[in-house]
């Protein structure tokens, strides 16, 4: 799967591009069934919301399970990633954003990158974060919001947040967030579930709570190129794997393929 040419130039524009239809309901509702027993892990991987017991976001699945060790190897998010960036990459990151129904908590505006650089010592903002929608995404349930083009302006100013939420992030002022917003205005990133989404790792987003009967559950791989990998080890291995080797594409019918055998 290749990005077209106007899909190319929303992502260098806007810093996203969004991809409806990339993945279909068999192969979400496949992933969605290796939620349950995962989120049921008492591990460090899976961190809960600052005042309950529900998991807002789990990590290093493709350690956990074995479906998503294949959709981290999934030509349909790998050859667009490659295409982007025309190099190795490793998998850096690799989870599940729950935002549970009534219970998601928000996400501050940031950027992954000040993250990437200021914890991990990643040199450049190169990495690419390719999202899934495991639910239909709308107003209602937490879409991830961008502030579109906020990528070209080079890194923003942050500061670390440990008292928000219960998962620490390197945040954007609201100062600069307003004058981001003049210049770009806001996008909220809803669509079916299946939509894949590609995000620049300078592209400044938050999202809000869920307030919604709904989850909206989504997967995320963040991938880096091999040459550009992480250069301090503060974090634990599934904030930022150590595993630098280049990551391949599997065939296209790898998930289903698999479960049907
Ligand atoms: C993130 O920025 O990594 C998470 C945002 C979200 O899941 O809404
Ligand atoms: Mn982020």
């Amino acid at each position: 799967m290749k990005l077209s040419k106007t899909q190319l130039q929303s992502f260098s524009e806007d810093g996203f591009v969004m991809i409806p239809e990339l993945f279909s309901m068999e192969e979400i509702a496949l992933m969605r069934s290796q939620l349950p027993p995962l989120n049921s892990e008492r591990c460090a991987e899976n961190f809960r919301e600052k005042d309950s017991d529900v998991v807002r976001t789990a990590m290093g699945l493709h350690l956990r399970n074995e479906v998503f060790a294949r959709v981290v190897r999934h030509p349909r998010l790998l050859e667009p990633a490659m295409q982007l960036l025309g190099e190795d990459m490793y998998i850096q990151q690799v989870k599940v954003n729950a935002k549970e129904a009534f219970s998601g908590e928000v996400w501050q505006w940031h950027y992954d990158f000040a993250t990437h650089h200021g914890e991990d010592g990643v040199p450049k903002p190169l990495a690419l974060n390719l999202h899934i929608f495991l639910d239909d995404v709308n107003e209602f349930n937490g879409p991830l919001v961008f502030i579109r083009g906020s990528h070209k302006y080079g890194p923003a100013p942050t500061s670390l947040d440990t008292v928000t939420t219960s998962y620490p992030l390197w945040t954007v002022d609201r100062e600069t967030v307003k004058a981001l917003v003049d210049k770009g205005g806001l996008f909220a990133a809803k669509g079916a579930a299946g939509t894949a989404l590609i995000f620049s790792d300078t592209l400044v987003h938050g999202s809000s709570i869920n307030l919604s009967p709904w989850p909206r559950r989504i997967f995320s791989l963040i991938v880096n190129p091999v040459s550009n990998a992480l250069t301090q080890y503060k974090r634990p291995e599934h904030q930022h794997h150590r595993n630098l080797t280049p990551v391949t594409p599997l065939a296209d019918d790898c998930l289903l393929a698999k479960a049907s055998a």
